[in-house]
């Protein structure tokens, strides 16, 4: 289904990061940082204009050859991986800073994908999530319409454990431009630091 989504147009997502990636990681030192299911990567060519050492894994392999279209037109180095994030492991306090954008999955799979990205973040390192918030199905526009799949900033601050210090966990206004006018969409936006 992505497969066919990446391939029926130019650019499925915006052509710059999303704007709290932007807002909450621009003032962070470079360092490593992993996108999980990055899609056309947006984000992770974003963070290799900004100097980090970017890597972006998506099981579809239209995405990531277009990630790596879209990295050579801007002049950046991307790593990019096409992997199952419910089977990949990325490497355990490997990251100064993990990313998860939109990434919508049953409760099972969400939580095993969720506890290993934050397993990857490295001491001193951020784990940043921006997702369609739960609240979105009746208060916000767009998004998966099954409530399993959204996130809160909730659950996400219960996974994160003691050694995470969260620096926002909160329901954030994104606003969005539709044939049918403006409209508000809810997102699901934590930026947290690993302890040491
Ligand atoms: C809504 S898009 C978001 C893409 C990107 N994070 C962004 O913000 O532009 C969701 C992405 O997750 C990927 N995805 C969904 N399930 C996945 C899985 N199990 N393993 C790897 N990638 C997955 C899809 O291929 C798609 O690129």
């Amino acid at each position: 289904m992505w497969d066919e989504r990446y391939a029926a147009s130019e650019l499925v997502w915006s052509a710059g990061p999303n704007m709290f990636v932007e807002e909450l990681a621009r003032d962070l030192e470079p360092g490593r940082m992993i996108d999980l299911g990055a899609g056309e990567a947006r984000n992770a060519i974003w963070f290799a204009e900004q100097g980090w050492d970017a890597t972006a894994v998506d099981f579809s392999a239209v995405g990531i050859d277009k990630a790596n279209q879209i990295a050579d037109r801007c002049e950046v180095d991307l790593t990019t991986v096409v992997a199952d994030l419910t089977t990949y492991v990325p490497e355990p306090e490997g990251f100064d800073l993990v990313l998860l954008a939109y990434i919508h999955l049953p409760t099972e799979q969400r939580t095993t994908v969720q506890d290993r990205a934050i397993a990857a973040v490295a001491p001193g390192g951020h784990f940043l999530l921006v997702g369609h918030d739960a609240t979105n199905l009746e208060h916000g526009h767009g998004g998966p319409q099954s409530a399993e799949v959204l996130t809160s900033p909730d659950e996400l601050v219960a996974s994160l454990g003691d050694d995470f210090e969260v620096i926002r966990a909160a329901v954030a206004d994104r606003h969005v431009e539709t044939a049918e006018g403006p409209r508000v969409a809810k997102d699901t936006v934590v930026l947290a630091r690993r302890l040491g």
